[in-house]
């Protein structure tokens, strides 16, 4: 029987191509996002490889919606192998810019998603020796980046989770790992916040940001990798 992966923001960016991935490899795939009809369309896609994939839209800051989806998969295929925790958001801005709404938005999505999947998966995976973890945290959770605080704190937190959950669960079978990319054009600026210190500054860093990918030479490169990465 193909071992399944479960990959939350898999309808795009890098969630979409590591299902791609998974599925070129003979993997049964679940994707997880709020917007259904993003989600039905990369599993058309994901759907070419030959592989069956559940497509359940869940919003990963609601533990109800996580069991949902953990439970339909489990239905659906018996066992969940892989579980990729990926989708997260992007945000910019001097500190004192940030609401504690915005800090929530972020550390719901981009930790307590993590924790609500995590949470729902291991007793299975526990009790059966097996199983895979992989959290995509960020460069932004191993190096802190000014103007991206809550973004850092967030994958900082994921770094120390995914660290102390290798430790405990190695000795039980279960194998726990994090990646941390450096910029990867893929589709965050779509929900990606920018603060500032008023509206015409927090479009700046946006612009400022969008603009790092057109970058030509070694040098712009260089810039454009610092604005990228704090917009500062
Ligand atoms: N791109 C980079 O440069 C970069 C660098 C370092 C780390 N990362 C990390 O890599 C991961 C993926 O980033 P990406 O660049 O591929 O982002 P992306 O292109 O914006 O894709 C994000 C995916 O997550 C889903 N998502 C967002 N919030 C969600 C929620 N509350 N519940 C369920 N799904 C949700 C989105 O779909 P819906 O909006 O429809 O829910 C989408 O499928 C993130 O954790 C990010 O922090 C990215």
């Amino acid at each position: 029987m193909a071992p399944t992966a479960l990959i939350t923001g898999g309808s795009q960016g890098i969630g979409r191509e590591t299902a791609l991935l998974f599925a070129s490899k003979g993997y049964n795939i679940a994707i997880a996002a709020r917007n259904a009809e993003r989600l039905e369309a990369a599993a058309t896609e994901i759907r070419r490889q030959g592989v069956e994939v559940l497509a359940h839209p869940a919003d990963t800051r609601d533990f109800g919606q996580v069991r949902s989806l953990v439970e339909a998969t489990q239905s659906q295929f018996g066992a969940i192998d892989v579980l990729i925790n990926n989708a997260g958001i992007y945000c910019s801005g001097p500190t004192e810019a940030f609401s504690l709404d915005d800090w929530h938005t972020i550390l719901d999505t981009n930790l307590w998603g993590y924790i609500h999947t995590i949470h729902a998966v291991l007793p299975a995976m526990v009790d059966r020796g097996s199983g895979t973890i992989i959290n995509i945290s960020s460069i932004g959770g191993k190096v802190p980046v000014p103007y991206l605080t809550p973004y850092c704190t967030s994958k900082f937190a994921i770094a120390g989770l995914t660290e102390s959950l290798h430790s405990e669960l190695e000795p039980k079978g279960v194998h726990v790992g994090g990646i941390y990319p450096n910029v990867i054009k893929s589709d965050f600026m779509e929900r990606a916040v920018f603060r500032g210190k008023d509206a015409s500054d927090a479009t700046a860093r946006r612009e400022s940001v969008e603009s790092g990918f057109g970058c030509a030479d070694r040098g712009e490169a260089r810039r454009c990798r610092q604005s990228r990465l704090g917009s500062g």
